[in-house]
């Protein structure tokens, strides 16, 4: 059965963008099911370097068509930016396929995403800014606008109307901004809906006719496991459903069409904006991993806060998924380390705890109890098998799939397609 879930098992930025890639030449279809330009997917082509926000990174594979589902969030304005990019550069984007489902972002809900944050002041989420959380809260309240609502300019009208109703309220009154004019947000809506039209389609009845003709459709994640508005760090997580479950409600597809589900997983911990995160660095290790990992945000250009590997999320990850794999990402990073600590359990109020805490509280004062394991210094970005690799490296590798939960088969050592160790095929 061909349709995967590729996603991210920590706080994002895991690698997605280059799992993908790497899949894309062998899938058929490759599929947003949420999130939004809050994204940002690295993809390393030979000597080019792409940054993907919204578009799947499916869309630099010719034989793939690329689709985004109805559980994105699409800002028009992004897309046709980011499309006009990739053309300019001689990328066919001609194949892409949205849903008519799919929710817009309006200039109000990015508006509302920054006013919002900086009203929260210190209890800040430390959001991207791009108005993911107050698209899907509109969503969720029943005023948000869809990409076929660009279709009717009078319900399109009534549709804003009904939104900047109470926004507009909000905004002048509580915010102390202006009030946002119905008929400028329309016609800028307008302008980007013939632009887009040749791309909308009914996602979800070409993606199950593609399975039931056998078509590989892989599902690209945005985000990662932690960020999950259900699963995650709630408050500190994103508005959508990265896990695997949201494959199925941002596609369409039911949940016995999935064969398989990949956890992309970096070698250590990373995390960007508000929330706790039990094995953040603060010293030069930290700094050392940010460096040499170039953990540097692709969306907003935040430096990235960096950790040791935390095999008790990636055991969350395993669960809340139902991950049959994982890709483990920049192993190379390690490389020079003496020894590599790794948080096997947390301490939490004088108690040793295996698994991730229900409790907010609880994880906040979540303390990683290590273990070290041996380091390497050999270079290992040529490596192109598991034998290649130092004695230490495998170890390092085998002790995480061993705490982690499923078995990892791929290993990434660089940032190019081919810099990547295959154990098990995917396909
Ligand atoms: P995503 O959001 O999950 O797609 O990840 P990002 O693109 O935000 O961040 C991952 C970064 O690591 C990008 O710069 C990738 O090019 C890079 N990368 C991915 N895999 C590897 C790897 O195995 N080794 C190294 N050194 N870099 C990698
Ligand atoms: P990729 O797909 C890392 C984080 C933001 C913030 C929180 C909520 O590249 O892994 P939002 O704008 O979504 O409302 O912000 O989520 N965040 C990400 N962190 N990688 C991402 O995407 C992220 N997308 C959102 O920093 O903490
Ligand atoms: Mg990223």
């Amino acid at each position: 059965m061909p349709a995967l879930v590729l996603l991210g098992a920590q706080w994002g930025d895991e690698g997605k963008g280059k799992a993908t890639d790497l899949l894309g030449g062998s899938v058929d279809y490759v599929v947003r099911y949420q999130g939004g330009n809050n994204a940002g997917h690295t993809v390393v082509v030979g000597d080019q370097k792409y940054a993907l926000h919204l578009l799947p990174s499916g869309i630099l594979s010719p034989g793939c068509t690329p689709v985004i589902g109805n559980g994105v969030v699409v800002d028009p304005s992004v897309l046709l930016s980011e499309l006009s990019g990739l053309n300019e550069r001689g990328v066919d984007t001609s194949k892409l396929l949205i849903s008519g489902n799919a929710h817009i972002i309006t200039p109000y809900n990015v508006t509302v995403d920054k006013v919002t944050e900086r009203f929260l002041g210190k209890r800040k989420i430390g959001t991207t800014g791009r108005g993911i959380g107050p698209t899907y809260a509109d969503k969720i309240n029943r005023v948000g606008i869809r990409v076929q609502d660009l279709y009717d300019e009078s319900i399109l009208t009534q549709k804003v109307e009904a939104a900047l109703d109470v926004k507009n309220q909000v905004l002048t009154k509580l915010f102390n901004r202006r009030a946002i004019a119905v008929d400028q947000v329309v016609e800028e809506l307008l302008d980007y809906a013939e632009k887009i039209k040749p791309y909308v389609a009914d996602t979800v009845l070409i993606l199950n006719q593609a399975l039931d003709d056998d078509k590989v459709v892989l599902f690209e994640g945005g985000q990662g496991t932690l960020l999950d508005i259900d699963h995650g760090t709630y408050p500190f997580v994103t508005s959508s459903n990265p896990t695997a479950g949201g494959a199925c409600t941002g596609a369409g597809v039911g949940p016995t069409k999935i064969s398989r589900v990949i956890g992309i997983l970096k070698a250590y911990t990373t995390r960007v904006g508000s929330g706790p995160f039990p094995t953040e660095l603060f010293d030069e290790d930290g700094e050392a991993l940010r460096r040499i990992g170039g953990e540097r945000g692709v969306t907003t250009g935040r430096d990235r806060r960096c950790g040791w590997f935390d095999a008790v999320i990636a055991r969350y990850a395993t669960r809340v998924n139902g991950l049959t794999d994982f890709f483990l990402t920049k192993l190379d990073v390690l490389t020079g380390w003496e020894q590599i600590p790794v948080c096997v359990a947390y301490e939490i109020d004088g108690e040793r705890v295996e698994e991730l805490p229900y409790s907010q509280t609880d994880f906040h004062h979540a303390k990683p109890v290590y273990e070290y394991l041996p380091g390497w210094q050999e270079d290992i970005t040529k490596a192109k098998t598991f034998a290649d690799l130092p004695k230490n490296a495998q170890g390092y590798v085998k002790a995480l799939e061993d705490m982690s939960g499923a078995p990892i088969s791929a290993i990434g050592v660089g940032p190019g397609r081919d810099e990547t160790i295959e154990i098990n095929s995917f396909l």
